[in-house]
Order: structure tokens, then sequence, then C-alpha cells
């Protein structure tokens, strides 16, 4: 019983800090729009870059066609075993095409690829240094890794600098890394410099793209290839699950990571394959967002004017992505803000401590390419008022 004491109380001291978490009783997602408890708001909270996820022709179409190959809706074993599928093989080949990099590997989601990468690469006499402002499924590889971990401070590369030099010569190899475009703040990392320092420390890079891939760079593969650094980066990532609106994860690397990784990374060997299903799906899905060069550049406008404006009202905005946190640091007015928009149907959720730093809670804005600017207009209004 007293096990069962301790997790009520748990509970009850989340509620008393208001950080309990439900799940929300959706009931339709449709579009721009999304029906939440009953009532329907404009969804400024979805991960769907690009609207991929509500593009009917190319979804009918595709669950027609491959409702007639038949028996893939399961793998029914890890890849290792008799999960694999040539589709698998398609994807990869496409991803490492996309990049001219050697080779891809595809993994089961992105908290996949980040719980299982740094453990199968680094040793205890190896070190990690990561952004500070790292997602979770980052910070859980790191845990889970047998070599030490330091963090620098977000963005901050002369810490990261200092890092490097004070850890030379005492680690048989560095790691870094970082997102790219961070989640929760919309800001970007500096490419250029971390690549520099990886050369000049001979450190390993791995960069998660989760949130760039579909929004930046020329054929969308991410701030990696706006700042042409797609061939210096020694492992990029990316999700399906966000601007590709599919499910899973990818890696670029060399031929040899990949062998590495399909040899020891235990979240690819010890897990059931994705279906089928959602494999020929990720191709498509890849495919229709390189070519979507139009709708990138509408969306970083559209993310630029509604900063402007939220600026411009005196609101701490920081970031240059689609992705605009409006910084409140209570969490009273940030659920405040958040109940706010709400009432005038919009859909964008509080963040708050611990998954962003004590004293910076914030509203989230997560934009669209399929949103105008009439869709959001009013918001600087709204919570400015
Ligand atoms: C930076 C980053 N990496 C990885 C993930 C995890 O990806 P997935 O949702 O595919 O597990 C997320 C988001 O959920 C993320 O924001």
């Amino acid at each position: 019983m007293q096990f069962h004491e301790r997790i009520r109380q748990e509970l009850d001291e989340l509620r008393a800090l208001d950080r309990f978490r439900v799940l929300p009783d959706i009931s339709e997602r449709n579009g721009k729009h999304i029906v939440v408890n009953g009532k329907s708001l404009l969804n400024l909270s979805s991960n769907d870059y690009l609207g991929i996820g509500d593009d009917e022709p190319l979804l009918s179409g595709y669950t027609q066609a491959f409702s007639e190959t038949g028996h893939a809706m399961t793998s029914s074993s890890s890849r290792l075993l008799t999960g694999n599928h040539p589709l698998y093989d398609q994807l990869e080949q496409a991803l490492a095409a996309l990049y001219h990099r050697e080779a891809a590997l595809v993994f089961n989601s992105g908290y996949h690829a980040n719980i299982g990468m740094l453990p199968a690469l680094s040793s205890r006499h190896d070190l990690i240094l990561s952004d500070r402002l790292n997602h979770a499924s980052i910070i859980d590889g790191m845990k889970i890794a047998e070599a030490p971990y330091q963090r620098f401070r977000h963005r901050d590369y002369d810490h990261l600098e200092e890092l490097l030099a004070g850890a030379a010569g005492r680690y048989r190899q560095i790691f870094i890394v970082t997102e790219s475009v961070f989640s929760m703040d919309g800001d970007l990392a500096d490419l250029e410099r971390l690549v520099a320092l990886k050369e000049k420390y001979e450190a390993f890079l791995i960069i998660d793209e989760a949130h760039a891939v579909g929004v930046f760079g020329e054929h969308g593969l991410g701030l990696c290839e706006t700042a042409g650094m797609v061939q210096q980066i020694d492992i990029i990532t990316g999700t399906f699950g966000k601007a590709l609106a599919s499910t899973g994860a990818y890696a670029v690397m060399s031929a040899l990571f990949r062998d590495y990784l399909l040899n020891t990374m235990r979240s690819v060997i010890f897990t059931t394959a994705l279906p089928p299903v959602i494999l020929g799906w990720s191709l498509l899905t890849l495919a229709r967002q390189s070519a979507m060069r139009v709708e990138r550049q509408e969306l970083l406008r559209l993310a630029a004017r509604l900063r402007h404006e939220l600026i411009e009202r005196g609101f701490d905005v920081p970031g240059e992505s689609h992705i605009v946190p409006v910084i409140t640091g209570g969490n009273d007015l940030a659920v405040a803000m958040a109940a706010k928009l709400r009432g005038e149907g919009f859909l964008c959720m509080p963040v708050r401590p611990p998954t962003v730093p004590e004293k910076s809670a914030r509203i989230r804005i997560s934009l669209r390419s399929i949103l105008q600017w009439e869709d959001i207009a009013r918001i600087p209004e709204i919570i400015g008022d």
C-alpha cells in the first residue's frame, strides 16, 4: 500500500503544481482545424508543417493502390529477422540519393533514433557535448549511453569550444549533438560554426533536424541544406512524423556507420520493424515535400510576419522559424494566454517547466503552409488585450 500511496501523492503534487497531464478529447482533425472537446479550433499545434497529412488526393490514391498489395499492416518481426521489406531499401536509397550521402537508415521514430544512437556509438572512454535545450529523446539517449556528458549553454558555441578545448586529449572520441531548429524556441543552431568546431577538435557531429526537414532548404532537407553543410555533418537525423506527415525517422551517414548502427543500435535491433503500409507512404511524402519550395517560402514569410507583429506589441518572441513561441515567464500567464486564444477559436498549447527551463513558460504557435495571414491576423490583438 505504501507504494500506491506514494504514487497517489506524486500525482496530487502534480495537480497542485498545475502539471498533471491528461489526454485531450480530439474527435476530428481536418485541414486547418481540429475538434477538441467538441469545439472546432484553428490548429496551431500541429507538426504537419506542409499540410501533407491532409492532402486528400495523395492519401486516397495511396490507400487505394496499397490495398491491392494486401498483408501490409504489420512487419511481424524486427528488421534483422523477418521484418525487412523492399520498401525499406527503396526508402533508404531515396534518402541517400536526396542528401547525396552514402547511406541512410530508417528508425521506428525520432525517439527510437535518439535513444539508440549515442549509446551505440559511444563508450565510457568518450564524451558527449549537448546543447542545453536539446529534446528529451536526446537527453534520454545520453542517460542510457555509457559515455559521460556535458551540456553547453544554449547556442553558445564559445562555451562549447571551452568544453572541447578542456576535453581535448582526455577522451577517445568527442560527440557534439544538437537540434537544428529548436522545438520549443524555434531558434536555429549555427551549423557552420558547429562544423568548424567539429573539424578543429576532430569531434563527431550529430544534427537532429526533426523540425527543420520539409521547412528549410531548397529540397526540404533542413538547415544542413540551407547552410550547405550536408556533406560535412557526420550524422543528420530527420523524423517522418512532422512535416513528412508519416511515422518513423531516419538518419543519413556513411555506409560504415550504417553497418555499425545496424549491428549495435538496440532500438533498431530489438523492436518490430515499421509496417510496409507506413514505409510506402513515407516514400511518397518524402518525394512530395522535396518539391514544395513555394510552400516553404510562404510558411517562413507567414512566420516572419507574425513574429514581427508580436514583437511590435512588445512580446518576447525568440527564434527565426515557423515555430513561434511567445514567452510569458510565469506558468499562469501562459495558461491564461492559451485559454484566451482557445476562447477565440485558436488552439495553441501553453508549454511549462519541466518541458522548458524554469521561468520561461510560453505559448508555442506552430505554423503551417496551409494557413494564410487572415487565419492568424487576430492573434497579436487577442493576446495583447
Ligand atoms: C528534436 C526532436 N527530436 C526527436 C523527436 C522525436 O521524434 P518522434 O516523434 O518521431 O519520436 C522530436 C519530437 O517529438 C523532436 O522535437
